[in-house]
């Protein structure tokens, strides 16, 4: 049985919903699932656009033979080859043996590592603006190389100004029934989800992203189909406008985010009370995370979408604490830019997390980090309110700064 929705008169959406995987790439936690999206084109030349993991392939296979019939397809569209995506191409490329494979040359070269089918005598090599008509459709070719892997490109088709966009403008979040944003509370339920996605998955190649909104400014979009994640067809200037955000590494809102990690409460106990101390001075939805309990997608998500960060953590082996470090190398790794800094060090002989938070952080590019840590001595203690008062107001003059 078919499970599809249509998209326009002529296309389709084919893809299904994976509720069942815990971590995504075997990595990130996705407790509201997945979706992988593939969408079908019916028209004199009948076109997939990506196929998908081998976790739904059963629903995919039933929806393409539930719109096809006796029909074949004639071209399928390879935007992405991350097996998400591409992992039943083989299957696909069987069930349907001429079916011609659009990709480009990386794309082609991608595919001949995964499998091992003969994919030169089927292949469409395209490039950069090549167009490919259907009947009444023009399809029409960009590539978008990391994003967010090097062969990575967007199909645009010109009749329903329908922007195929691969992993871009995609989202954590299995769909249910509703695949489009409109149908959806997409700020309320599903943003989050969105955000982390993005700083987590493609967060790393701002400048890519930033060459494929410059491209996708010279189309006229009306609809956008990711491969994960909602369909957008109405306000598509909205998370368009997000992404710009996003890849430009500018903060969402300008507030404190508070990242400590604490062995026996009393590292806790400092931050707790720089919370309440900034909170009493009009500091609004300052967010704390107890990282020793927060996945690090989450924490890298929300390091992006504020402006300052406050990092406590205690002093182990000589070093920062393991999670407070894993953390910080996550943030480099995915090019954390543009926020300022304030840290705060907990060590009862012999200090020395500081030093390591500032040693990572100066890895980064454009962190401002206040001058002076504040260092704790196993436990804060009312001779230190001075220096606490004394972070806060740091903290302050530099938020007020960016108000103006
Ligand atoms: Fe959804 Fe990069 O694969």
């Amino acid at each position: 049985m078919k499970c599809v929705r249509k998209v326009t008169e002529d296309i389709f959406w084919v893809g299904a919903s994976d509720r069942r995987l815990a971590l995504f790439e075997n990595i990130f936690p996705i407790p509201r699932g997945v979706s992988y999206n593939a969408y079908l084109l019916l028209d004199e030349k009948n076109v997939l656009f990506d196929t998908v993991d081998f976790a739904v392939s059963r629903q995919f296979i039933e929806n393409l033979k539930g719109l096809l019939g006796e029909k074949t397809i004639d071209y399928l569209i390879v935007n992405h080859m991350e097996p998400d995506h591409g992992a039943t191409l083989q299957e696909i490329a069987s069930i349907y043996p001429d079916m011609k494979i659009v990709g480009n040359a990386k794309t082609v070269q991608m595919i001949k590592q995964f499998f091992d089918f003969d994919i030169d005598s089927r292949s469409v090599v395209i490039k950069e603006a090549d167009t490919l008509s259907t009947g009444k459709h023009t399809l029409q070719f960009y590539m978008a190389p990391m994003v967010h892997w090097p062969e990575v490109m967007v199909t645009y088709d010109m009749e329903s100004k329908i922007l195929f966009s691969a992993d871009a403008f995609g989202t954590f979040g299995a769909l249910n029934g509703n695949i489009f944003n409109d149908e959806i509370l997409f700020e309320q339920d599903w943003m989050d989800d969105a955000r982390r996605y993005y700083m987590n998955i493609v967060g790393k190649y701002g400048a890519q992203v930033q060459a494929l909104l410059k491209k996708a400014a010279n189309l006229d979009i009306a609809i956008i189909c990711p491969l994960h994640g909602p369909v957008w067809r109405s306000n598509v200037e909205y998370f368009i406008n997000k992404y710009d955000q996003w890849s430009r590494y500018e903060p969402e809102e300008n507030t404190v985010m508070i990242a400590y990690a604490s062995m026996y409460g009393d590292t806790e106990q400092a931050v707790n009370i720089l919370a309440a101390e900034l909170a009493e001075e009009g500091v609004k939805n300052i967010r704390m995370y107890d990282i020793s309990n927060t996945d690090v997608s989450e924490l890298v998500s929300e390091a992006f979408r504020c402006s300052h960060l406050v990092l406590a953590a205690p002093t182990y082996n000589g070093g920062v604490y393991p999670v407070m470090e894993t953390f910080l190398l996550d943030l480099k790794a995915h090019n954390f830019q543009n926020r300022t800094v304030a840290l705060i060090e907990n060590g009862s002989w012999a200090p020395a997390a500081y030093k390591n938070m500032k040693q990572i952080l100066e890895e980064m590019k454009n962190i401002e980090m206040f001058e002076k840590p504040l260092s704790i001595k196993s436990a804060l203690k009312e001779s230190q309110m001075d220096e606490l008062v004394d972070l806060k107001n740091r903290i302050l003059v530099s938020l007020k700064g960016n108000n103006e």
